[in-house]
């Protein structure tokens, strides 16, 4: 990978890396078709990062379909593929580490300790095997997205972060595939967290910007689910992934719930239509 990454670059491409943990759906396959029109060679990775699993977490049985993913990558024109060992990534004595403080230890990072060390880790890995100028990232995982952004400007690294849109399924559940374990019942309740983002939505286009307000509609749309668990609803800035009191500057409302013993994340965007205006962007 390193040698194609430094090949790529003496020839002046324009390179893209989409880092992905397989099990593909179209929310990953959307990223590779952005790389693919915004990049004359594409990479992708695959590999299941055993770092940014926690000990009681789902490592070993997440779903992994090797040769349907590499021929899907082919398809969409991906230039190489980069599916690591874990003992090529993590050879024995490895004991260095990324550790985004602050934007890593609210919420996801709450609810999964050391979870973005891993990510911010193996994340660093690939890029410096790959070399991109340009790596692509769904909303999907938005404080992922945030750790990553400010690994990248606290490391002075080279590489451009762009992010994606939420693919979705036709009812608003957010593509995972970690959905795949959801009986038919969860299922059917998961949109419960699609939901919540909508009630948030009224009652931010009603002019409510009182953080307390618009959770207590979230909770209501959980409390009417008794399959599911709420784990948080909350308004954070943007940025930092702090937690406001009351909504202002660009920021995400952020819902986790748990469907029996599946874990899910939705978010919606918050922008402001023109600094000092009023008018919101709200993008679900
Ligand atoms: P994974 O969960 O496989 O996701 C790979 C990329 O696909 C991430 O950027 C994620 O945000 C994006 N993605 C997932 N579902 C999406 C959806 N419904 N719409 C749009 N994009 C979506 O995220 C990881 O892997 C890992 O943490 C990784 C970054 C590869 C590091 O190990």
């Amino acid at each position: 990978m390193k040698e194609a990454a430094r090949q790529a670059r003496a020839e002046n491409h324009v390179v893209g890396l989409v880092p992905t943990m397989g099990a593909l759906h179209e929310g990953h396959l959307s990223l590779v078709r952005r790389a693919r029109q915004e990049c004359s060679r594409v990479y992708a990775s695959l590999f299941v990062n055993p770092k940014q699993f926690g000990a009681n977490e789902d490592f070993a049985k997440y779903p992994r379909s090797f040769d349907s993913d590499a021929a899907l990558f082919a398809e969409l024109g991906v230039d190489a593929l980069f599916a690591p060992a874990p003992d090529e990534i993590y050879p024995p004595g490895f004991s260095t580490y990324v550790n985004v403080e602050g934007t890593s230890d609210r919420l996801e990072g709450r609810s999964r300790p050391g979870h973005f060390r891993g990510v911010a880790t193996v994340v660093l890995k690939l890029f410096e095997i790959a070399q991109p100028d340009y790596a692509y990232f769904g909303r999907k995982d938005a404080q992922q997205v945030a750790v990553i952004r400010r690994m990248v400007r606290d490391l002075n690294l080279s590489v451009q972060i762009v992010v994606c849109p939420i693919i979705r399924e036709a009812d608003g559940l957010a593509l995972s595939s970690r959905n795949a374990y959801l009986n038919a019942e969860e299922r059917r309740a998961a949109t419960v967290l699609h939901r919540a983002l909508q009630a948030a939505r009224t009652k931010l286009a009603e002019g409510v910007r009182d953080v307390l307000e618009i959770q207590t509609a979230m909770r209501a749309v959980f409390s009417a689910e008794p399959l599911a668990q709420l784990d948080y609803a909350e308004i954070v800035s943007a940025d930092t992934f702090e937690p406001a009191l009351r909504v202002a500057g660009t920021s995400y409302v952020l819902v986790a719930a748990r469907l029996g013993k599946t874990r899910l994340l939705d978010n919606m965007l918050i922008e402001f239509a023109e600094k000092d205006s009023a008018e919101l962007i709200l993008t679900i």
